[in-house]
């Protein structure tokens, strides 16, 4: 039996797992809707994030949010969690230990919620969920299965923000995504009107 998302949240409240709970402001749990089809997957929180305790609300959440728009998605139908809930200093990258002291929260968080699609944006989300070491280049835009999910790695949005040639791939894996949801809800009609 899944654990409660509110439950998960409250055990990350106070969570002393790692070091970085002695530099971050707040724990950044996740936000959306508990029963999301789809569920998108972020690195760790920034500065903004840290001190509004919510992912993607600073300028890489921003472009995500008119990203959706191309898939079909307002942001209040998806829940959006990261691989770390707290903010490593600078910004620099996660560290092994961080993931590992952190991504048992992430694991209840996929658990609870179910979806259908997982997103993973950018490389550590992407390498946790696909258990790979292969760099997002080389699996963005294209639909991964694992166990009972589909997954879909995307350029970070903070990468395409850097370099903006990688906007018109990024628009065109929002389609893709756009066209897997349409994808899976068509299957769950058919399997729904088979069981009729
Ligand atoms: N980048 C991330 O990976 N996550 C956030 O919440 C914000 C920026």
């Amino acid at each position: 039996m899944a654990q409660p998302l509110d439950d998960i949240r409250a055990e990350t409240t106070d969570c002393r797992l790692c070091a970085l709970s002695e530099t971050r402001t707040n724990v950044v749990f996740g936000v959306g809707n508990p029963h999301a089809e789809v569920m998108f997957i972020g690195e760790a929180p920034g500065k903004n994030e840290d001190l509004g305790a919510e992912p993607f609300i600073g300028a890489a959440g921003q472009y995500l949010n008119s990203l959706l728009a191309l898939a079909g998605l307002k942001r209040e139908e998806i829940y959006i969690a990261n691989v770390l809930k707290c903010r490593p200093p600078e910004n620099r990258d996660p560290r092994p230990e961080e993931i590992e002291a952190c991504t048992p929260y992430l694991r209840a968080q996929v658990r609870s919620i179910a979806p259908e699609i997982l997103v993973t944006l950018g490389n550590f989300a992407t390498r946790f969920i696909l258990k790979t070491d292969r760099g997002i280049t080389g699996l963005r835009g294209q639909v991964h299965i694992t166990g009972r999910f589909s997954v879909l790695p995307i350029f970070h949005p903070a990468a395409a923000i850097y370099d903006r040639s990688k906007e018109p791939v990024m628009e065109n894996d929002f389609r893709l995504l756009g066209r897997l949801i349409a994808q899976r809800r068509r299957e769950r009609a058919e399997r729904g009107a088979q069981g009729a």
